[in-house]
């Protein structure tokens, strides 16, 4: 399973970069937003560091100008993966923007037949969002799942991106359900090295060492 950062915070992205865990990386209006920069600026030093997809995400509501705005980012750099809401206009978009070659990333997916849709017309990707749905008293992996099984049945080449990660084990369960991508935000990322019995063992480890160490 590929991990892509969920940020747009260009520090966070080197460090976890330079740990070998970053196989792309997602960004939304609302992550764009926290950084105080332009997209165009950030995307292209995002591309400068991270060599995978770079979804960049259009802002038009109107198909015609979702077109516009994706024949624009991906001449940014030729990571750049187009992210598109879920909407009849989206849709729209997707058809057209799949015939010129235009890889896209379904967003705001939040039911099995939306997943559907998307992949039938052509969708690169789609991301579901489960932390949102569990939010709210749905079953976020259960749609994973679901999404999973449907793509199997019929041969889909879309790729299935677990978004909204809340916490690692979203992140276990995606990789044990064969989802393709988990996108992770930073702080979640933190936790997947953890685990408190790896700090008291390495701790114990040296402390009997420092006992023994100056023996002949
Ligand atoms: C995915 O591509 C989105 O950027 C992201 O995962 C949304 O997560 P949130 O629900 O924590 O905002």
């Amino acid at each position: 399973m590929d991990f892509y950062i969920d940020t747009a915070n260009i520090d966070d992205i080197k460090k976890y970069n330079a740990l070998g865990i970053v196989d792309g990386v997602t960004t939304n209006p609302s992550l764009i937003a926290k950084e105080g920069v332009s997209l165009e600026k950030r995307i292209k030093e995002i591309a400068e560091v991270v060599d995978g997809p770079i979804s960049t995400e259009v802002l038009a509501t109107d198909y015609k100008e979702m077109i516009e705005e994706a024949r624009k980012y991906v001449t940014w750099h030729k990571n750049i993966v187009v992210k598109i809401p879920m909407t009849v206009d989206g849709m729209k978009a997707l058809k057209i923007l799949a015939k010129e070659g235009i890889k896209v990333n379904i967003t705001l997916i939040f039911s099995a037949s939306q997943a559907l849709i998307a992949a039938k017309n052509g969708a690169t990707y789609v991301s579901p969002f489960v932390g949102r749905l569990d939010d709210i008293s749905e079953d976020g992996m259960g749609l994973i799942n679901e999404i999973i099984t449907i793509y199997s049945n019929y041969n889909f080449d879309t790729k299935v991106i677990v978004a909204s990660v809340r916490h690692p084990r979203h992140v276990v369960d995606s990789a044990i359900m064969g989802a393709d991508i988990a996108t992770v935000p930073p702080a979640i990322l933190d936790k997947l090295f953890k685990h408190p019995l790896t700090d008291k063992g390495v701790k114990a480890f040296l402390s009997d060492w420092e006992k023994v160490k100056n023996l002949q």
